[in-house]
């Protein structure tokens, strides 16, 4: 009897957190957005699948740089933790992915976008509070063998446009609001 409720709770314990980061990663990123008075991302099913088909590509190369050639015209924060601060694995990681991309803020110079300033990188925050992004969707790969979890956010419409010169200085200051009250 105790035999078997220890494999219905691991069974459990599984489960959900497979289920649950999807909605757990969104209402993160909501909540943070929202403080810049960024409206609500909108979770999309289909991004889902090529954020976790990215996630099992970036796990196989064994580096995060951008290249998953399933995401064209997306925006993509990426993120990966060897698996070492104990389970729920994929919960703890969507968590530390997210916080670690957002804290980039304390750097980021809302008077000269797109530059932080101090040259460090912002662009995972700004993609993440972008106002014309509407839909988000996320992926995660656990590598059987290095023992990583890889974590993957698309976005769309993508954000951080500064191929456009001149224009995306405004588009920055347009798009990244600093932390503060909206009506
Ligand atoms: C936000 O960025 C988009 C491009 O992603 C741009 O078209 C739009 O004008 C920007 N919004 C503001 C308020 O600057």
């Amino acid at each position: 009897m105790i035999f078997i409720t220890f494999i219905f709770s691991l069974f459990v314990t599984t489960t959900l957190s497979e289920i649950n980061y999807q909605s757990y990663a969104l209402n993160m990123h909501n909540n943070l957005r929202n403080k810049h008075g960024a409206g609500a991302l909108t979770y999309n099913a289909r991004l889902s699948e090529i954020a976790t088909s990215c996630a099992g590509y970036y796990a196989q190369i064994g580096r995060i740089d951008h290249t998953c050639p399933y995401k064209s015209y997306l925006g993509e924060n990426l993120a990966f933790f060897s698996s070492t601060s104990g389970p729920p694995y994929v919960l703890n990681s969507v968590n530390d992915a997210i916080n670690g991309w957002y804290v980039e803020c304390n750097d980021y110079n809302y008077a000269w976008p797109p530059r932080s300033s101090y040259g460090k990188q912002v662009y995972h925050f700004t993609q993440m509070v972008w106002k014309s992004t509407t839909y988000v969707g996320f992926g995660v790969y656990l590598h059987p063998q290095t023992g990583r979890t890889y974590v993957v956010a698309l976005y769309e419409p993508k954000g951080n446009i500064i191929e456009y010169g001149p224009d995306a200085y405004e588009w920055f200051r347009g798009n990244v609001t600093a932390p503060g009250f909206y009506g």
